[in-house]
């Protein structure tokens, strides 16, 4: 998801020139390439790496393959055992070589965000092998074999430790957790597989001596976001369409870093909806500290004259 480039068609034909997508994320200059083709097009504040959340199972020794027109496929597994943390990080080495190029090539004002998918979301992926509307395999075994499943997370919180620090020595200025599937937990089971996670990788990194911002995405989770910032130690906090901005605001005090949560598919509407949407963001954010974006990935077909609106009018009220 994220999706970043599709929507434009200098992606579309640097991807072409890569062959395939997973291609695309381990050639160091055409990641770079298509990092910052929207920066070019829209001067956006920030840059997201080009990459995918699950580089970090192939780099583990999982395989991994994109089927066209449906998404990320896996090779099954439902215990840790063929995953090695050996070699992972050379594995991933073209990525760093992305972040190094592009903290030299992108304008100074742009910050760099590296980023990761959280442990939950990503064993989702690994367990049932391809995306599921509600996670029943990752689900499954969590609760059939809790030990098993635990391995997993295990093996994925050390790796994301590692992956993100080296993100950041290689020049990202900040770092944002992807957990997309926050919302199938629940209660003990939120706590366990999404939060604790979550925190051991914050927790690690901070005891690396890295002090970059990290922005957590819970997506659609259903926890009270207060307790959640402050059991993750998050430093900011991305909110999906469906958050209210000012129940969350009120949630986490005035400190919290928001960021969001405008809905894709008014952007792809555009008009009269989008002036709206964004008006109404914009007034209930004024004087706070939030970071404007959208609440989920840019879809393919959003007219990117829709995004130089939106540019247009977020950047008129600064
Ligand atoms: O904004 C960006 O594009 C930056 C890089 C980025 C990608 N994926 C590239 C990508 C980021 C941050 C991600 C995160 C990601 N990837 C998530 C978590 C974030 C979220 O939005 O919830 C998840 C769950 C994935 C896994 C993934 N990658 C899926 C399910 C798919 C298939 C989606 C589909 O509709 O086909 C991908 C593919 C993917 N990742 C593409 C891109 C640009 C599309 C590849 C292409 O066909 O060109």
């Amino acid at each position: 998801m994220r999706q970043a480039g599709r929507y434009l068609p200098e992606y579309r034909a640097t991807r072409e020139q890569a062959g395939g997508f997973l291609d695309l994320c381990y050639a160091p200059d055409l990641a770079e390439e298509v990092t910052l083709q929207p920066i070019r097009r829209f001067d956006f504040d920030a840059a997201i790496l080009f990459a995918d959340i699950l580089l970090i199972p192939q780099a583990l020794g999982q395989e991994l393959w994109f089927e066209t027109g449906e998404g990320p496929r896996l090779s099954l597994i439902s215990n840790a055992e063929s995953l090695s943390l050996d070699g992972a990080q050379n594995f991933l080495a073209p990525v760093f070589d992305t972040v190094r190029r592009l903290s030299q090539s992108l304008p100074q004002h742009v910050a760099l965000i590296g980023f990761a998918g959280a442990p939950w979301t990503v064993a989702s992926y690994m367990v049932a092998g391809r995306g599921t509307p509600d996670q029943a395999p990752a689900r499954h075994l969590a609760h059939s074999d809790a030990a098993a499943f635990q391995s997993i997370i295990d093996v994925l919180v050390a790796a994301t430790i590692d992956y993100l620090a080296a993100q950041v020595a290689a020049g990202a200025e900040v770092l944002q957790i992807f957990e997309s599937w926050a919302a199938s937990l629940l209660g003990d089971d939120f706590e366990r597989w999404c939060v604790a996670p979550m925190a051991a990788i914050i927790a690690g990194l901070r005891a690396r001596g890295i002090k970059t911002p990290i922005i957590a995405f819970p997506r659609a989770a259903k926890a009270h976001m207060g307790d959640y910032c402050d059991a993750v130690k998050c430093d900011g906090l991305g909110l999906d369409t469906s958050a209210d901005i000012e129940t969350i605001r009120a949630q986490t005090g005035p400190d919290m870093v928001l960021q969001g949560n405008l809905d894709p598919m008014v952007l792809v509407e555009g008009g009269e909806k989008l002036e709206k949407q964004i008006a109404l963001i914009l007034q209930k954010t004024r004087g706070t500290k939030h970071i404007f974006n959208l609440g989920h990935g840019i879809v393919p077909q959003t007219p990117p004259e829709h995004v130089a609106r939106l540019i247009e009018l977020v950047r008129g009220e600064n």
